[in-house]
């Protein structure tokens, strides 16, 4: 039977909004994650309510500081060549090269920051993965325009991704548009900046963002693909699958309807139009996309080339009022408690098989390659005396996630490979804490943002070596 192919990219995944940090320096201009506090008004924010769009000094800001990779990437990027990464996803940060979003021309502080971390990479063969917008747009554009929801922002997006292209065409291959894209329609202002009123149509609203987001997306990919036809430019999806609670059809169809809501965006980028689902959705909630005779066009000649996903956990849904009543709370996709399941710390369920069952379906379903550029563990490390980390859980669950990659292969599935969430503990985007770790370096700051920095290696760090050294056999 088949094992993963020589070439197959093991590495990590972060971004700059959670990574960073230097939120003023290099001539960046503020994006949404200068805005998004810890404690109780995050929540709220991250939904699109916020009053104002400068930074309040009372609160604390986790992504102003994060682990500050900004100036710690060369000892951060020596770590991850040590455990032998092959790939490294991480995202540009918009406002570093467009401060403003409206800018007619590029930061050259900003580019040059980028261009030094790929130089750095090169040194030891790391493969960079760029997301173009990770959870980013620069607020200047929120305000002046209310972001998505407004067609201009296809406009800015194009430049800011040719600018990157031209710039780093022979430095970065892999690349993906936006991240979790059908983060959305969950977390608005998250994924797409955008700020509601209380009589707003939010869903006319949202999903006018993303027709704009899926139309910005088509036309960097072609124009990628013009700049450097060895591109290779995929889309990102927050995956996992629902299941029905009961064989009853009607929580059989919940499910898949449940399903649909994320794949609508993935149909268009890899398929190239709106499903008839989608459709029938929009009439009947009274949707009306603002569409121009070019749209269709344009979606058609801007099909990714890839799949990548992000996968943590998998969704139970009913339609029995009562089996609702043990909705999960805390997660940004409402659950059902699995009784087969067991759940992290943070109440994700933990499915190693539904991993197996999101990539079958995947495949299935859009017949491309597929890129995991996520998956992994939020959860609390407690040093021990000897001020060691043994996160024996967090090596039980990427092994048992390991292991259903590889009977994807068996099962036929095309894998381009496996970059793991937060290689190196940094901000939660959820809930903005650093105490909710995935690392296999441990970075000492916590939840109130005090901490030297230092980096420390994990129990897992040696595991995931080895695990990269024999090519995903040694688990
Ligand atoms: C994904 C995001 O939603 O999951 C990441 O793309 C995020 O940005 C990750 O950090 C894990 O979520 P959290 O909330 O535990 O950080």
């Amino acid at each position: 039977m088949k094992g993963f192919s020589s070439d197959f990219l093991w590495g990590g995944a972060i971004a700059a909004n959670q990574a960073e940090g230097a939120y003023l320096e290099g001539g960046k201009g503020l994006t949404i994650v200068d805005l998004l506090p810890t404690g109780k008004k995050r929540w709220d924010i991250m939904n699109g309510n916020i009053d104002s769009l400068v930074p309040d000094h009372n609160e604390f800001y986790p992504g102003h500081e994060a682990i500050d990779f900004y100036h710690h990437y060369k000892e951060d990027i020596a770590l991850f060549a040590e455990m032998g990464f092959k790939a490294l996803r991480l995202s540009i940060s918009w406002a570093r090269i467009f401060p403003n979003g409206d800018d007619e021309t590029p930061n050259e502080d900003g580019l040059k920051f980028y261009e030094d971390v790929f130089d750095e990479l090169a040194k030891y063969n790391i493969e960079p993965v760029v997301t173009i917008a990770h959870f980013d747009v620069p607020v200047n554009l929120i305000e002046k325009y209310g972001s998505w929801r407004n067609r201009e922002l296809v406009v800015f997006f194009e430049r800011y991704a040719k600018t990157i292209f031209n710039r780093y065409k022979n430095k970065v291959k892999y690349w993906m548009t936006f991240n979790e894209i059908n983060m959305l329609l969950h977390l608005p202002f998250v994924g797409a900046g955008l700020v509601f009123k209380e009589a707003d149509h939010k869903n006319q609203i949202k999903y006018q963002a993303a027709h704009h987001q899926l139309l910005a997306s088509a036309l960097a990919v072609k124009a990628g693909h013009e700049i450097n036809p060895e591109f290779q430019i995929g889309c990102m999806l927050a995956a996992g699958m629902t299941y029905p609670y009961t064989a009853n059809p009607d929580d059989v169809w919940d499910g898949m309807d449940k399903d649909r809501e994320s794949f609508f965006f993935i149909d268009v980028q890899a398929r190239g139009a709106y499903p008839g689902y989608a459709k029938r959705y929009m009439n009947e909630n009274d949707i009306e996309i603002d569409m121009h005779p070019e749209d269709e066009e344009i979606l058609k000649n801007g099909t990714v080339d890839y799949i990548g996903f992000s996968y943590y956990a998998s969704r139970t849904t009913s339609t029995d009022p009562e089996v609702l009543k043990q909705q999960t709370s805390g997660n940004v996709f409402a659950s059902i408690e699995n009784p087969y399941l067991k759940k992290s710390e943070w109440g994700w369920t933990i499915d190693p098989k539904g991993f197996r069952i999101t990539m079958n379906q995947l495949h299935d379903r859009y017949q491309k390659p597929l890129f995991i550029v996520e998956n992994g563990l939020g959860a609390h490390d407690v040093p021990n005396e000897n001020g060691e980390i043994q996160d024996d859980y967090r090596i039980d669950y990427l092994r048992k996630h390991v292991e259903q990659m590889k009977e994807a292969v068996k099962d036929g599935v095309e894998l381009i490979g496996y970059t793991s969430w937060g290689p190196i503990d940094i901000v939660s985007a959820s809930t903005g804490e650093m105490k909710k770790r995935y690392g296999y370096i441990y970075v000492d700051k916590d939840n109130e943002g005090l901490g030297t920095l230092n980096r420390k290696k994990k129990k897992s760090f040696s595991w995931y070596q080895n695990v990269i050294k024999s090519n995903g056999e040694d688990l």
